[in-house]
Order: structure tokens, then C-alpha cells, then sequence
């Protein structure tokens, strides 16, 4: 997709969302594991490159450093979306652009199509916003045409039936596009003489149309693509039907789901055609999923990779892990952030793996903890095996070479070296390196005694 010229974005971000009733800022809340403001710039991106500032206030900083990569602007006092724009102004005039499109940062289901028709549409008008229809406008700006001439966006809160006229369903969608010299013009004259005391965006309707300027409603639709998202249910009916958008669009390119309607996968992980998933099942971050993979139902999989027939059974948690190919993994196994296992290896019920790598076809298959471990090919971990990589100030390592078999209920203190082809005996607790080719046990020795006569 090529990058429009002459036109920057500018995304709202700095409301405090008050009817989310939650300590974040409202677009740090997440839909299928990342968060609002994320698909707002995912679809803009595209589309303007590096000409995207975002308008942040309440809670600026946590905003920022989760988006280092994107151009900020404060608006200090939240005195309302058109007060914000104003904020922003001084930015945008030394970006130049011809025009501005300026969009809610609430509005996670846009695409970039959709603001691309917009822009489109848009050309040559003065000011213009997109507009859909909706049976119920609910909360939103209500568009007032006077004999079917275009006078103003009315908030619900200001609407009055005797003054304005019956509601018509359409409603203003949040997405304006403005020439940067109208900005300019007519961003001084709002006045904050409303229900809510705040300087609203959407008064420009009414200021541009007075001022003879070309102002159009640009209809967008009827999809709920550009739902704005103020409370916990609209957050829900959004990631509902982000996820059923996201389902519908691994199937239609060849992604094997059960039950699709129970899957949460988010639109920046990448799964192959040919990729088999159960749900319920939670995929999320930047995941790669290969053909020829088969996930299980109740797994959360986040920044992970799997390879191509690579089994993760069910109830396993994945975060920042690798698994090769034809790796089984589960039921029931938490691989943490640095967890690798290459071709062929097993991790299975209740074995947890950190920073820690388990070569091709070795196994670990029951109740085990492996941190911070290098672990050669072919190794066998028994059940119960722990690596003791914390003395309660730092961290140390465990290697274990290949075809080593470690007995079960073994505890390795690190740092370590197990050699390879070693046995350790179950039991052991090793403080020592093992050379490679011999036995070691570390525990005491049994006794048999009489038994005590009654
Ligand atoms: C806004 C529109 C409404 C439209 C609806 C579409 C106004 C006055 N109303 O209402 O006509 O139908 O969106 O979803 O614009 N923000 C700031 N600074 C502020 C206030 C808000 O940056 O001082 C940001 C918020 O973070 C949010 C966006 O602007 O991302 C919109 O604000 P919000 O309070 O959600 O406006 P709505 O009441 O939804
Ligand atoms: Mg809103």
C-alpha cells in the first residue's frame, strides 16, 4: 500500500475514560493481547508512514514508553477532543501537511482501507467526517441536517429533539479530515458552552458551515468498523468481533480451526494455511504459527514461534518460547520466555522451561523445572528433575551434554556441567560437573535394618 502525501494523522489519545472505570488510560486497554492504540496505528501506518502524532494527557508517560516508536504531542489539560486537536496544532504545522485526518484513538476496528476511502472521499473538501448509520445512537454525535442541508453535529448530551429534530440515526463516526489552514481558522473560535464544559472537535461542523466552507458528512457504512469503545461492554463487543474477524480470515485462507467461534487470535500473529488450532484458545503478540502445526484447546500461546508439525497438547501456556519441529509440548506445560526445544523434543505435563533449551529429541516429560539450562540432544530428564539456578541473589547456569540421562528427582545446582553421556542417580542432588561418560550419585546411601520388635 502506497503512503498518501500531503496529509498527515493525528490520533486522540488523551481522554481519561472515565466511563471505563479502570486505573489505565482507556486505549492502553487490550483487545486479543495488545493494546487499543495499537490497531489504530496498525492501520494507519500503512498509509502515512512516519507522519502519524498522537495526542496523549492522562496517564501520558505509560502511553509513550509503550509506543516508542511513534511521535507523541501532550495535551496537559483534557479539556475536550477539539481542545486536543488544538494541542496538537503547533506539531502539525511543522509537519506541513495540506490536510489532517484526525481519528479517535478509541476505535480499534478500523482498517486501513477504511480510512483510505475516507481520505478519498474527503478530497477537496474543506472539513469533512465520516458518518454511520445506527439504529440506537446511543452516546454518540447525532448529525442535524437542516432540510437535508448538513448544519451541525449535535452531542447526545446537548441534543434536543425540539430544537434539533428527530434523531435520524446517523451519527458521527469520530474520523474528521481537515485542511491544516481550516484548522488554523476555526479551531479558535470554539467555545466549551456545553452540557459537558469541554471544547468539542465536532463543534468545527457548525463553525466551518457558518464560515461558508465546504463541509461535508462522508457516510462510511453500517459496519461497526469505527465503534467507538467508553465502557468495559463496548470493550468486549469489540474484541468479539475483532476475534470473529480475525477467525473468519484464517479460514478463508486455509487455517484448519475447531470450534473458530471460541478462538481469540490476534491480528498480529502470523498462522499458516494448513495450521490445525482447537479452541478455546488464546493466540497473541507476534506468534508464528507453521502449516503442519497443531495446537490443542485451553492453550494461550503470546510471542511465540511453533513450528511446522510441532503438537502443543492441551492447557499449555507459551510465552516467548520456541518449538521446533515435530517438538511435542503438553498437556499441561508452561514454557516462559526463552524456552526453545528443538526438532523433536518433549516437554510434557507439568514441566515449566525458562531461558533454557532442550535439544533435538531430548525429553523432560513430567513434573520438572529447567532454568536458565543448555541441554544437549537426546538427554532424558527424569521426573521430578529441577535445575537450581537461584541462590537467591543471581543467577547461574546448567549444561547438560548430549545423551546425559538425568534420574528423576535430581536436583542440579548451578552453575554446573552434567558431561555428556553421563547417568546421574535418581535422587541426586549435584553440586559438582560431571565429566562426561561417568555415573555420579549424590545422596546417602539406603540402609536396611531389622525392624523394631512390638
Ligand atoms: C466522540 C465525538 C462524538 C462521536 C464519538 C465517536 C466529540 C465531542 N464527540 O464522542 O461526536 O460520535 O466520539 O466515537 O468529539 N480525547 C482527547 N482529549 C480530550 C478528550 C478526548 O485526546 O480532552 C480523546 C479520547 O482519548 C478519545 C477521543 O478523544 O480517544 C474521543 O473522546 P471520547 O471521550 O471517547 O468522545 P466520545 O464521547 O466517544
Ligand atoms: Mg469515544
Amino acid at each position: 500500500m502506497d503512503t498518501l502525501s500531503g496529509i498527515a494523522a493525528l490520533i486522540l489519545a488523551a481522554g481519561k475514560g472515565t466511563r471505563m472505570h479502570s486505573p489505565k488510560p482507556k486505549v492502553m486497554h487490550s483487545l486479543l493481547g495488545s493494546p487499543m492504540l495499537a490497531y489504530s496505528l496498525a492501520a494507519l501506518k500503512p498509509l502515512f508512514g512516519d507522519n502519524i502524532l498522537i495526542v496523549s494527557g492522562h496517564m501520558a508517560e505509560t502511553l509513550e514508553t509503550s509506543f516508542p516508536d511513534f511521535r507523541f504531542i501532550r495535551q496537559t489539560e483534557q479539556l475536550g477532543t477539539g481542545h486536543a486537536l488544538l494541542a496538537a496544532l503547533p506539531a502539525l504545522e511543522s509537519m506541513a501537511p495540506n490536510r489532517i485526518l484526525v481519528i479517535n484513538g478509541d476505535a480499534p476496528l478500523i482498517t486501513s482501507e477504511i480510512a483510505r476511502n475516507f481520505v478519498r472521499s474527503a478530497q477537496g473538501a474543506d472539513l469533512a467526517f465520516a458518518t454511520i448509520l445506527m439504529s440506537d445512537p446511543g452516546a454518540y454525535g447525532r448529525v442535524v441536517r437542516t432540510g437535508g442541508t448538513l448544519s451541525a453535529i449535535v452531542e447526545a448530551k446537548d441534543f434536543d429533539p425540539g430544537i434539533h429534530g428527530d434523531p435520524t440515526g446517523e451519527v458521527n463516526a469520530g474520523m474528521y479530515c481537515v485542511k491544516l489552514d481550516v484548522a488554523r481558522q476555526l479551531l479558535p473560535l470554539l467555545r466549551n458552552s456545553n452540557k459537558s464544559g469541554e471544547y468539542y472537535l465536532t463543534d468545527l461542523i457548525a463553525l466551518g458551515i457558518q464560515a461558508g466552507l465546504d463541509v461535508r458528512g462522508v457516510p462510511a457504512g453500517h459496519d461497526a468498523s469505527l465503534m467507538g469503545v467508553n465502557t468495559p461492554q463496548e470493550l468486549a463487543t469489540a474484541e468479539n468481533l475483532l476475534a470473529s474477524r480475525v477467525a473468519a480470515s484464517l479460514l478463508a485462507k486455509g487455517v484448519i480451526l475447531h470450534s473458530p467461534e471460541l478462538l481469540r487470535a490476534s491480528p498480529f500473529a502470523s498462522i499458516e494455511p494448513g495450521a490445525e488450532i482447537s479452541s478455546p484458545c488464546e493466540i497473541y503478540g507476534k506468534s508464528q504459527i507453521s502449516a503442519g502445526a497443531e495446537i490443542g484447546p485451553y492453550c494461550v500461546v503470546v510471542d511465540s514461534i511453533i513450528e511446522s508439525g510441532a503438537k502443543i497438547r492441551p492447557f499449555s501456556h507459551l510465552e516467548g518460547a520456541v518449538v521446533g519441529p515435530e517438538a511435542i509440548v503438553g498437556p499441561y506445560t508452561r514454557l516462559r520466555p526463552g524456552a526453545r526445544l528443538e526438532a523433536d523434543a518433549h516437554a510434557g505435563n507439568f514441566v515449566e522451561l525458562k531461558k533454557a533449551t532442550l535439544g533435538k529429541g531430548s525429553k523432560a516429560n513430567h513434573l520438572t523445572y529447567l532454568g536458565d539450562a543448555e541441554i544437549g540432544a537426546g538427554v532424558n530428564i527424569g521426573a521430578g528433575t529441577i535445575t537450581c539456578n537461584y541462590d537467591g541473589s543471581n543467577k547461574f547456569k546448567t549444561i547438560i551434554g548430549e545423551h546425559a540421562f538425568i534420574g528423576s528427582n535430581t536436583a542440579m545446582v548451578a552453575p554446573v556441567t552434567i558431561g555428556a553421556r553421563s547417568l546421574i542417580g535418581a535422587g541426586s542432588v549435584i553440586t559438582k560437573d560431571v565429566p562426561p561418560d561417568e555415573m555420579a550419585i549424590g545422596r546417602s546411601r539406603q540402609k536396611n535394618l531389622p525392624k523394631r520388635k512390638k
